[in-house]
């Protein structure tokens, strides 16, 4: 895929990030009985002492409600849910992003919030909001970003070039403002972002939202690559039930904060099929659908917990 230069380069550091990994971490990703709520689960002191009249009373939301799953070495896992189900939101506890209010998670050994520099060495995530310097073009986009990764300025340019002209982005448009950039064209640099620095873990939050059917392909198909050729470890989560279908090894969906189902795409298909007295297997939007009991263009009132 890279001239054999740049293969040595990244065979190299690839080394150095394996060294990097906790020698007795069998596993790419562990968590164990993880729990995130959002708004203060204790009112302050100040809101005991002084309510407005007619106000709500103090509430708080659960977003990720008891998470355990693990994730093996050069694994890809898919994440589904609905939209407000808590997919982003356990990314972010991965990626270091936010801190969990109980459980544990461990990244190649490390944990999140004992260890949170390993951890980011180790991983890089895309996601559809993705923030840019908006007046700088994508080349200097990346660049900036292999530099917090300490990838070197020429290694940086020759990869930034190979991956977005693989993605479909020519060279010639890498010196232009992103904020000329379609918002998909934005996309594929926020991916090509995520793949510059060799991760050994990519968390990959919506990496194809937005992409036309052609770019969606290329996206897959590098991801599937890295993943062969790197043996990189992939948590995606997504919306397109034949991306995850044909993309991943095992596949957790998740509703209202909580695990309801993990196993192949194929187990998963065929467990609803049986459920359901289907004459084949199911598809993945009927396994979706089963499992969450919701469209896929339904939005997910979360709990309230007061
Ligand atoms: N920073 C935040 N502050 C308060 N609530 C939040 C915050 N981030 C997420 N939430 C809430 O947590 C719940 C889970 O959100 P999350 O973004 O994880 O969902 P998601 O599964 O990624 O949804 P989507 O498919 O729409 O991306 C939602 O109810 C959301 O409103
Ligand atoms: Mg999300």
């Amino acid at each position: 895929m890279f001239p054999a230069t740049e293969s040595t380069k990244i065979a190299l550091n690839e080394q150095k990030l394996q060294q990097k990994t906790s020698q007795t971490a069998q596993l790419a990703l562990e968590i164990v009985e993880v729990v995130k709520r959002f708004g203060s689960a204790k009112p302050s002191l100040f809101s005991q002492l002084w309510k407005p009249p007619f106000s709500k009373p103090h509430s708080s939301m659960i977003a990720v409600d008891r998470v355990s799953l693990t994730i093996e070495r050069g694994e890809i896992f898919g994440l589904l849910g609905a939209n407000g189900s808590g997919k982003s939101t356990l990314i972010r506890l991965v990626s270091t992003l936010l801190v969990p209010d109980s459980g544990q998670i461990k990244v190649f050994g490390y944990d999140v919030q004992l260890k949170p520099r390993e951890v980011q060495r180790l991983i890089n995530r895309v996601s559809v909001e993705a923030s840019f310097f908006k007046k700088l073009s994508a080349l200097e986009n990346l660049l900036y970003a292999a530099r917090l990764y300490d990838v070197a300025g020429k290694e940086a340019r020759e990869r930034s070039i190979v991956i977005l002209e693989q993605l479909g982005l020519s060279e010639k448009r890498l010196s232009e403002p992103l904020e000329h950039m379609s918002r998909g064209m934005q996309q594929k640099v926020a991916v090509a972002r995520g793949l510059l620095t060799s991760p050994l873990m990519l968390l990959l939050d919506e990496p194809t939202t937005g992409l036309d059917p052609r770019s969606k392909q290329d996206v897959q198909r590098f991801v599937l690559e890295m993943r062969e050729q790197h043996a990189t470890t992939v948590f995606l989560t997504t919306h397109d039930m034949g991306e995850a279908d044909r993309m991943c090894d095992r596949i957790a969906v998740i509703d209202a904060g909580r695990i309801v189902a993990l196993d192949t795409p194929l187990n998963l298909k065929k467990q609803i099929s049986l459920q359901k007295n289907l004459a084949q297997d199911a598809t993945m939007e009927e396994v979706f659908l089963a499992l969450t009991g919701k469209s896929l263009d339904d939005d997910f009132e979360s709990k309230e917990h007061k």
